[in-house]
């Protein structure tokens, strides 16, 4: 018979497959298959950043280095090298070392990496020396992260010391190139794998989300609805946050990055929480705004309204052959026409988006791409012209409105903002909304707060 304890936890969600060392193994291939003749790449994972004094940040692997191949240790180093006999995957990573991981845990060490993550040939950090330089001889392109200090210096280490041996045969690499847009491109378009991943995190997001709803009440902090949230993340097994969570009551919510959190919420206003989960390095990336009582006020209702039927002509608008463009200027036009029926812009709807005056309400962009990292990696261009969507890509919609508190403002208006944001899955047809799990809809909201 299960406990009293066992029976008021919430439902463990099932956990999503994780990425196989096959399709690891594809990813690198893919990468090689784009690099030109005769190049290797050197990629360094994240290391460990100190918080201060002896205390360190908790360690979040490097997202390419991940990408690639899934080893979580810092201090390790990937080669690829395309057509090596004895093996084009090739990683240094830590020493075994007993004392040290009796303090900070096992290590995979280089027999580790092998078996476990099918490296082809792994070596621990002592024998670099003996073999980095000798590994990349002969190549004659090296791609590399050109913006990583630590890359470049290895990669200069190493062609200087393959130049030092020049007369005993050794050929230097002639260039350096930038591995990331390479890297990037793919990374883009998500795999069936990754959208579970992906979708894993958006729903514990969700959960997270409907838990502050729940819990919000006048006089409470905004630190207590972020402590609400990130307890549902790290309850489901997500990492914690993927990015700083944002509770913003009353004005904060004009503050795009707030993340000081420290007001008590009031009575009569609404809070903007943008928050999501990482899971297993994947991020979601939801924001809801309601009011701190569970109630719409008229105005409050009013501009968000505006706001709502701006996101979900968005969503509805997400097919391949779409482009953020398109669907971004969409989201003006709907946002300038709800601001000139409120009155807080007057004149031509025409003129007003052309002279942005949208933007005093409006400043940021309605989407970005959303996979290991939060503002995910992918151009959003191509050839100097807005991208078409294609199935596997994965995206934010997150149109608001931020009213200034400001004398030529309504009173009604005054320092409200509000941001509705949903993460969703371009699909062969159309797309998968991954955040449903989390009401946006005036009556369900009040419903649900009010019911909790
Ligand atoms: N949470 C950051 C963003 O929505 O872009
Ligand atoms: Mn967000
Ligand atoms: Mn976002």
């Amino acid at each position: 018979m299960p406990t009293h304890a066992a029976q008021t936890l919430p439902p463990a969600l099932p956990r999503p497959a994780p990425i196989s060392q096959a399709e690891y193994r594809r990813r690198r291939q893919t990468l090689m298959a784009a690099l030109a003749p005769n190049s290797a790449v050197l990629l360094p994972s994240a290391g460990l950043m100190t918080r201060s004094r002896d205390s360190e940040f908790a360690f979040r692997q490097n997202s390419d280095f991940h990408y690639l191949t899934g080893f979580p240790e810092p201090d390790a180093l990937l080669l690829l090298l395309p057509g090596r006999e004895a093996g084009e995957c090739v990683l240094f990573c830590q020493d075994k070392d007993a004392t040290l991981e009796a303090w900070t845990g096992i290590r995979f060490g280089a027999a580790g990496a092998e078996a476990e993550f099918g490296i082809d040939q792994a070596f621990e950090n002592a024998e670099r020396e003996a073999h980095l330089a000798e590994l990349l001889d002969g190549r004659e392109t090296l791609y590399l992260p050109l913006d990583d200090a630590e890359a470049m210096a290895l990669a200069e280490a190493v062609r200087g010391e393959l130049q030092g041996r020049r007369r005993q045969g050794a050929v230097a690499p002639r260039s350096f190139c930038d591995l990331c847009p390479l890297i990037h491109e793919q990374r883009l378009i998500k795999s069936e794998t990754e959208l579970a991943l992906l979708r894993h995190a958006a729903e514990i997001s969700a959960l997270a989300h409907v838990r502050a709803m729940r819990a919000a009440a006048p006089g409470l902090h905004e630190y207590q609805l972020q402590a609400e949230l990130e307890h549902e993340f790290v309850w489901h097994g997500a990492s914690g946050p993927a990015y700083a969570s944002i509770v913003g009551g009353g004005t904060n919510a004009c503050v795009l990055h707030y993340i000081s959190n420290r007001d008590a919420l009031r009575d009569g206003e609404l809070v903007l929480i943008d928050a999501g989960a990482e899971f297993d390095l994947y991020a979601g990336d939801i924001t809801r705004t309601f009011p701190v009582n569970g109630r719409f006020s008229e105005a409050q209702r009013a501009l968000y309204e505006v706001v709502l039927e701006a996101q979900e002509r968005a969503v509805a608008a997400v097919a391949p052959g779409a482009t953020l463009k398109a669907i971004h200027d969409g989201v003006v036009r709907d946002l300038t026409q709800g601001l000139l029926a409120l009155g807080l812009l007057e004149g031509e709807l025409e003129i007003n988006i052309e002279s942005e005056a949208y933007r005093r309400f409006y400043l940021h962009s309605t989407s970005h791409w959303l996979g290991l990292d939060v503002h995910d990696v992918g151009d959003y261009r191509l050839g100097g012209e807005p991208r078409p969507l294609a199935p596997g890509m994965v995206l934010t919609v997150e149109p608001g409105l931020y009213i200034p508190d400001a004398d030529d403002i309504p009173a009604e208006f005054r320092g409200i903002g509000i941001r509705i944001e949903d993460d969703v899955a371009v699909t062969e047809h159309g797309h998968e909304v991954l955040t449903a799990g989390v009401p946006k809809q005036v009556a369900d909201i009040e419903v649900l707060m009010i019911s909790s």
